[in-house]
């Protein structure tokens, strides 16, 4: 199976967890791509949700397959939402933001009775770390705090490389949907995360970082066999 196929695999089975009338939050990448496709199947069939995006991306697909979206503003909490990770652990810690939207989907997700995480089996890992960690800074003085981020990891000894994500087509950096733009620290390990995460979000200039710590209540991982379920709650 491709990654593609094992992708499309965990999107349909978080359509278990989608009940008439929830609120959803949709998450933003390729695999939570085909779960917004797979959820607007069912609302064509005539399910009734409404869906909270994380992305302009994601927002633009799930109109584009009908479904309603509902503002973040006038909502006090989301019933359940369905993303992607860029690494992903047997304690369900994460690395996000590799698509640059961890802003919008960290606020979507803390606003969450549930948060299920979908991804291919490429993504699982014993300990994140790998993927070369984003974090969103401001563009003021953007090359400032990516010195403080590289004294930080510094501190705990850890070695890597810190630089700004460049815009796709350049010149000038990549700016997320809020205007501010991506450090990624490519990182030879990440002993501590938690410790680090605590660090990072001190610095000035930091807006967030792609470390979702105790944020995903069960993740579905799709593979060659099929799916299975990771998490203390996993009923549907
Ligand atoms: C977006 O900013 C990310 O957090 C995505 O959830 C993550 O990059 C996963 O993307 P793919 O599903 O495309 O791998």
């Amino acid at each position: 199976m491709s990654n593609a196929l094992s992708k499309a695999a965990a999107a349909r089975k978080a359509l278990d967890f989608i009940r008439p009338g929830m609120v959803v939050g949709l998450g933003t990448g390729s695999t939570a791509a085909f779960f917004i496709r797979a959820l607007g199947e069912k609302v064509k069939a005539g399910l009734e949700i409404e869906g909270v995006p994380t992305s302009e991306a994601t927002a633009a697909l799930a109109r584009e397959v009908g479904i309603k979206l509902a503002d973040i503003n006038r909502l006090d909490a989301i019933d359940v939402t369905v993303d992607g990770a860029d690494e992903i652990d047997h304690d369900l810690q994460m690395i996000k933001g590799g698509g640059g939207a961890l802003l919008r989907e960290r606020i979507v997700a803390s606003a969450s009775h549930r948060v299920i995480i979908i991804a291919d089996d490429s993504k699982l890992v014993d300990a994140i770390g790998k993927f070369p960690l984003p974090v969103e800074v401001t563009l003021f003085g953007a090359g400032l705090t990516a010195r403080r981020l590289a004294e930080v990891f510094s501190h705990y000894g850890i070695k890597g490389e810190v630089r700004m994500r460049p815009g796709t087509p350049g010149p000038g950096p990549f700016l997320t949907d809020n205007r501010n733009v991506i450090v990624d620290c490519a990182l030879e390990s990440l002993p501590e995360p938690g410790r680090v995460a605590h660090q990072i979000e001190h610095i000035p200039g930091v807006v967030t970082h792609g470390l979702f710590l105790g944020m995903a209540d069960i993740a579905i991982i799709g593979s060659e066999s099929g799916t299975r379920i990771i998490g203390g709650q996993a009923q549907a």
